[in-house]
């Protein structure tokens, strides 16, 4: 599989000024993230909330400068060149959390689905008007005729995001940044949603960056996942080999943290607890040192990704099973 979306030593740092404080303080909010999405591929992006997930998204569409690193979409790179970020902007859409992020709450679905194909000059009058029914048939918000005369506010929770998604695919996009999907959403629809996500992402093989905190739905989704910690990949690899054989140690308590008692679990004797201690955001070496219970006098230096097996790679020291 050829890389569509290639993410380089990407790097985004914010200054946090303190009310009342003389001193301000750095957030590294992405800090030399590197890695890449085949085509047709899904990548799980998975942290928790602050992790930096949503700065990657926003740096690939060049929604927010990044202060140092490149994105490199199909062998070019996308500078701030008036082409490349029409190129960029045409194949790769994005599906927000919250639908309202996305859509006009005062704009009917029609013109919802059809501005992106206005904006980007496709087809005639004609051609997008059919465009349009057509992408709401394939995200099955039917009767697609009577949807399109429809403010937001008439739809369901699961509606609007079905009518994001088609505003997302109108483009026929290579690529979606899908940023916490179907996290809005009542359990009982989620699975709904991630169902026709998958059965559209095989049918166009589009490639996803699917952000996510919840491991359950990107083993259901994904087939390579990185691990986001203060904004750090500390792991990468195949799904299944990352979830079922951890190897850092945040991964594992990120796993730990979700799965039920099992015997397998147990065998492994690895009901690992994180340390109750604040988030230290700066921290010389392993930004993980203070939280993890197997720190060692090595972790003041910054371990970097190593390789365990095929494409799976850790930025720890301690060898866990
Ligand atoms: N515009 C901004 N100004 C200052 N700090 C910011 C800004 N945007 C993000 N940050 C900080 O950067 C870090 C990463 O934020 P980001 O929104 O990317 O995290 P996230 O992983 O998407 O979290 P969540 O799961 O809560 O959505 C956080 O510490 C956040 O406070
Ligand atoms: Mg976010």
């Amino acid at each position: 599989m050829t890389e569509i979306l290639k993410i380089q030593y990407l790097k985004k740092y914010y200054i946090k000024k303190k009310i009342f404080a003389s001193k301000s303080s750095i957030v590294k909010a992405v800090d030399d993230v590197s890695f890449s999405i085949k085509k047709g591929e899904v990548f799980v992006l998975a942290g928790e909330s602050g992790s930096g997930k949503s700065t990657i998204a926003k740096l690939i569409l060049k929604s927010i400068k990044a202060d140092s690193g490149k994105i490199i979409f199909e062998e070019q790179e996308i500078d701030n060149q008036k082409k490349n970020l029409e190129k960029i902007r045409m194949n790769c859409q994005m599906i927000h959390q919250d639908p309202y992020d996305s859509i006009n709450p005062r704009m009917r679905v029609k013109d919802i689905v059809l501005e992106p194909l206005e904006i980007h000059n496709i087809g005639n009058k004609e051609e997008r008007d059919r465009r349009v029914i057509e992408v709401l048939h394939e995200v099955k918000l039917e009767p697609a005729e009577e949807i399109i005369k429809k403010y937001p506010h008439m739809l369901s929770g699961g509606q609007r995001q079905r009518v994001v998604l088609a505003r997302a695919l109108a483009l026929k996009p290579k690529i979606i940044l899908a940023d916490e999907p179907v996290s809005m959403l009542d359990v009982s629809i989620r699975a709904e949603m991630l169902e026709l996500m998958k059965e559209l992402q095989k049918k166009y093989n589009i490639s996803f960056l699917y952000i996510t905190h919840d491991l359950a739905t990107a083993k259901y989704f994904g087939q390579r996942i990185g691990i986001l910690y203060l904004g750090k990949i500390v792991e990468i690899g195949q799904i299944d080999e990352v979830l079922d054989n951890p190897k850092h140690p945040y991964t594992q308590a990120l796993i730990d943290a979700i799965s039920e008692p099992n015997p397998e679990n147990l065998k492994k004797e690895r009901m690992i607890r994180i340390k109750e201690t604040t988030v230290i955001e700066n921290l010389d070496g392993c930004k993980f040192k203070n939280r993890c219970p197997y720190a060692i006098e090595k972790c003041n230096i910054e371990p970097k990704l190593e390789k365990i097996t095929n494409e799976h790679y850790t930025a720890c020291y301690i060898e866990l099973d």
